[in-house]
């Protein structure tokens, strides 16, 4: 068939061989584990956010119901994933670095974040995205604040079991910023689905989980 389609219309220099299926998922540019830790990560806070609607916390002598274990533990598993991520990021050589993530204490990259943030209001005013391939510093600075907020989240929620002496200052810290935390992950899952269908983005760079 491609020979026929070649003889009809000219030689079609790209492919010798038929595309396989591999050849026609998008190449990512968010390696396997970032995207495996990324989603443990996603999963465990929409449930941590999900549970808090709705569960009874432990107050005093009377204990937590059913469903503040399941914000307990599914917060253990926020933490080990924001660790990862961490990790993940002090050793991938492929995706974004530590610095874009954490622009603050770089000159240069604080000015190439305030260009880029002129860029993203003056696209908005025409209700677009610019190019994102040429557009990070912006969004790689709100997603290292966004894996800090939900590190601090389950730190905190963490420490408020393990040390019982300083439950009451942590947890105030916790409750402070759980409204953040609903703020971010509207507005980040909110602008990718938008990316995604203006074209801008491919949610499958990220949300592909198999090789
Ligand atoms: C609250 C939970 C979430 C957290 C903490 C989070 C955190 C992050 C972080 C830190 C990155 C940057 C990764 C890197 O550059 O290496 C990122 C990227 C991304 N996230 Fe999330 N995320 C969350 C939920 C979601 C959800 C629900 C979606 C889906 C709608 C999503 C879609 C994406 C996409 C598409 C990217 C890649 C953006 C790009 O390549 O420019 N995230 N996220
Ligand atoms: C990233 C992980 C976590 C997120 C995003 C999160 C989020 C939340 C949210 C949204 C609330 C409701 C706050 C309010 O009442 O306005 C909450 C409450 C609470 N969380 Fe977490 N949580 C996390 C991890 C944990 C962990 C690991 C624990 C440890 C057991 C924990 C313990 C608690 C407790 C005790 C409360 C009730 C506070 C109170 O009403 O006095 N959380 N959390």
């Amino acid at each position: 068939m491609a020979c026929h389609k070649a003889r009809m219309h000219g030689p079609v220099p790209h492919f010798r061989k038929a595309p396989s299926v591999s050849d026609l998922q998008p190449t990512s540019r968010h390696t396997l584990p970032t995207r495996l830790i990324h989603a443990g990560l996603a999963l465990s806070i929409i449930t941590q956010l999900a549970t808090s609607l709705v569960m009874r916390a432990p107050h005093g002598t009377s204990p937590g119901n059913l469903l503040f274990e399941v914000h307990e533990y599914s917060g253990y598993a926020a933490l080990g994933f924001a660790a990862l991520f961490w990790l993940l990021l002090l050793f991938r050589s492929k995706g974004t670095s530590l610095g874009s993530l954490i622009p603050w204490f770089s000159a240069n990259r604080r000015a190439a974040l305030i260009e880029d943030t002129k860029a993203h209001l003056a696209s908005a005013r025409h209700l677009t995205f610019p190019d994102m391939d040429n557009h990070r510093p912006m969004a790689s600075a709100i997603h290292g604040l966004g894996l800090l907020l939900m590190t601090l989240m389950a730190t905190t929620g963490a420490a408020s079991v393990l040390f019982p002496g300083v439950r009451e200052q942590v947890l105030g810290v916790h409750v402070l910023f759980a409204n953040v935390v609903w703020a971010y992950l509207i507005g980040h899952a909110g602008l990718a689905l938008l990316a995604h269908w203006t074209r801008h983005l491919d949610l499958r760079e990220m949300w592909r989980l198999v090789k």
